[in-house]
């Protein structure tokens, strides 16, 4: 009897696959995203969601996206999320369960909420970023679908929400593809699932959905900007836009793009910067919708090899960061994490982070902009990445307007990276010249850069810095290992660094591995007395480049990779970080530390 139940489920299944299908894909992409959601009126769904690994994706052909039962008389449901166990949003699956620490692959997550939809209003679910497809449905109807592991997105929820209670179920898969951004070999930890907040975000039905308020280049204290309004446009076409503590305020006005555009002379404006992280409330009101925020004002523009911060010659005193907490296992997320590393980073005596080599949660930018600290955001076009591919250039487009879409507000942020250590070919740059090309277009207001470790070397201590890909960058990023991967320390002593480039360069990584604790002569690699020779060398070697204009070593934390698996040395991590993952101070943690010190005391 069982026997047939069953395999009359398998037919209808097969015969009904493709309207299935049809109904189980979600039926469009996100909308375009909501900008600073923290300001918004919402709700989170943050906290246990139930799940279900599904290793062979059967789920869409078992319509798990109907959250059925196993009771019914009729259907045969083989899967029961209420009975399900839960991991914690936001949060990776790896470090939740022993058994999913290594998985990759499709997991799906249900959770119900209860919600009670307001008149002339619009609601969307809101995710800060899930590792690396997604897939929503909301009371069985498909919301969307969203590629990409470290940017956010919405979903309009408005017509599938119900009163009362209401169930949301997401299905996440971060199998790698050699297709995909990243691609199938980063040297990071693939975390995978809902790594940041869910939230119910709740709009009137015409809202402002992105704006941008910024200081003109050239020091004059003006600010310009733009607001873009969503919904029905016969409603109201003008909005102010008001800064309080300057007794400031103007109105905007439409243009043909159907952008309100505005500009506000702001004489007493007190300049963000490092030293002086000064935020102002902005208040944006347009008719049925207010949004504020927490703004800083500063230029950042280069001069030949100079980067001018307000004007003012600077050099950024760096440390690159992924995305992990200090002391716990998993993706850092939050304020909390944020304070601890960028913490971590002020101790260092920084006054810039470079965010490897991804967009980080969106409190880490935040966080930075009060802190003090500038910073270097970049999408993962990390190493090979298939260049001919148009869909992959689409995917690595869209990730970059998602990060500049969500963070174009924050002064903290001063550079765009498009890649990360792309070998030259004509494909490659024609790939990195399109991305070049779109942050502009999303952002004239930023330097653009990459960092890359294309160097000539016509002799073994003479690097030449002539990637072509130079030409179309503010400001470049060199990435070299000299006294770990190449060489030894003393190397460093007789290297000689040239560029054509009339540009600023920042060594955007340089560093070695070290075991904390491990001690021994400063020529045995893996122990901290190698790792503090290699800085001091180093850093003896930059002070000597005169177009250098920063540098940020690799790296802050060890950190977790799948490529790092020497027993008793690495064990799971990649050991370049100046503290261990506990929070352990490394011997060259003080050399860099000195060295910012002295740089910061020289500093006017
Ligand atoms: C590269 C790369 C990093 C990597 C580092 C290393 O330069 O950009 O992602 O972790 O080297 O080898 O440690």
């Amino acid at each position: 009897m069982k026997h047939i139940a069953y395999f009359t489920w398998v037919l209808t299944s097969i015969f009904c696959g493709a309207f299935v299908f049809a109904s189980s894909s979600p039926a469009q992409s996100p909308s375009p995203l909501i900008q600073n959601v923290a300001g918004r009126k919402t709700i989170s769904l943050n906290g246990d969601w139930h799940y279900l690994v599904d290793p062979h994706e059967e789920g869409i052909a078992r319509r798990y996206y109907l959250n059925g039962k196993p009771f019914g008389r009729r259907d045969f449901v083989e899967y029961d999320f209420n009975t399900a166990p839960t991991l914690r949003v936001p949060g990776d699956w790896n470090f939740q369960r022993p058994e999913l620490q290594w998985y990759e692959g499709l997991l799906w997550y249900q959770r119900s909420f209860d919600y009670h939809p307001q008149a002339n209003t619009r609601t969307f679910l809101y995710f800060g970023a899930a590792n690396y497809r997604a897939r929503v449905w909301l009371n069985e109807k498909p919301l969307c679908e969203h590629e990409g592991g470290f940017t956010p997105f919405n979903c309009e929820a408005t017509s599938a929400l119900q009163e009362g209670a209401n169930v949301v179920i997401v299905s996440v898969n971060d199998t790698r593809h050699a297709d995909d951004i990243p691609s199938l070999r980063p040297d990071w930890f693939n975390y995978g699932g809902l790594t940041r907040d869910v939230l119910v975000v709740q709009v009137p039905r015409r809202f402002i959905d992105q704006y941008s308020v910024q200081l003109d280049r050239g020091g004059s204290h003006h600010i310009t900007g733009w607001i873009r309004l969503a919904g029905d446009s016969n409603e109201s076409q003008k909005a102010t836009i008001r800064i309080p503590e300057l007794k400031l305020s103007t109105e905007a006005a439409v243009d043909k793009d159907g952008l309100l555009r505005f500009s506000l002379d702001a004489p007493n404006l007190e300049l963000w910067s490092p030293e002086k992280p000064k935020l102002y409330r902005v208040e944006i009101n347009a008719a049925v919708d207010q949004v504020s925020e927490e703004i800083g004002f500063r230029t950042i523009e280069t001069r030949g090899t100079d980067i001018l911060l307000n004007g003012k010659s600077t050099f950024l005193r760096g440390i690159d960061m992924h995305e992990e907490p200090v002391g716990r296992s998993g993706r850092a997320h939050g304020e909390n994490d944020a304070r601890t590393l960028l913490g971590w980073a002020k101790e260092l005596g920084c006054n810039f982070v470079r965010l490897a080599h991804y967009p980080h949660d969106e409190s880490m930018v935040r966080t930075a902009d009060r802190l003090g600290l500038m910073v270097w955001s970049e999408v993962p076009v990390y190493q090979g990445v298939d260049f001919k591919n148009p869909q992959t250039l689409a995917r690595a487009t869209q990730q970059l307007t998602e990060m500049i879409t969500r963070d174009r507000n924050r002064a903290a942020i001063i550079l765009w990276s498009v890649s990360n250590e792309t070998p030259k070919s004509s494909e490659r740059n024609a790939f990195l010249q399109q991305l070049i090309k779109t942050a502009r277009t999303l952002d004239p207001t930023r330097l653009i850069t990459t960092a890359t470790n294309q160097t000539n070397s016509t002799e073994p201590q003479k690097k030449i810095f002539d990637d072509p890909i130079i030409a179309d960058l503010d400001v470049f990023g060199v990435n070299e290992y000299i006294g770990w991967y190449e060489g030894v320390p003393a190397d460093l002593d007789v290297t000689t660094w040239a560029t054509p480039y009339e540009k600023p360069m920042i060594v955007s990584e340089f560093g070695g591995e070290a075991k904390y604790g491990l001690h021994g002569p400063v020529t045995q690699r893996w122990t901290e007395e190698n790792q503090e020779e290699i800085y001091q060398h180093q850093i003896a070697a930059l002070r000597k480049i005169p177009f250098l204009r920063g540098t940020s070593p690799w790296i802050l934390k060890d950190f977790r990779s799948p490529h790092r698996q020497l027993p008793r040395l690495q064990d799971g991590f990649n050991r370049k970080g100046l503290i261990s993952e506990y929070g352990e101070r490394k011997k060259a943690f003080y050399v860099l530390q000195k060295f910012y010190r002295e740089l910061a005391a020289q500093t006017p």
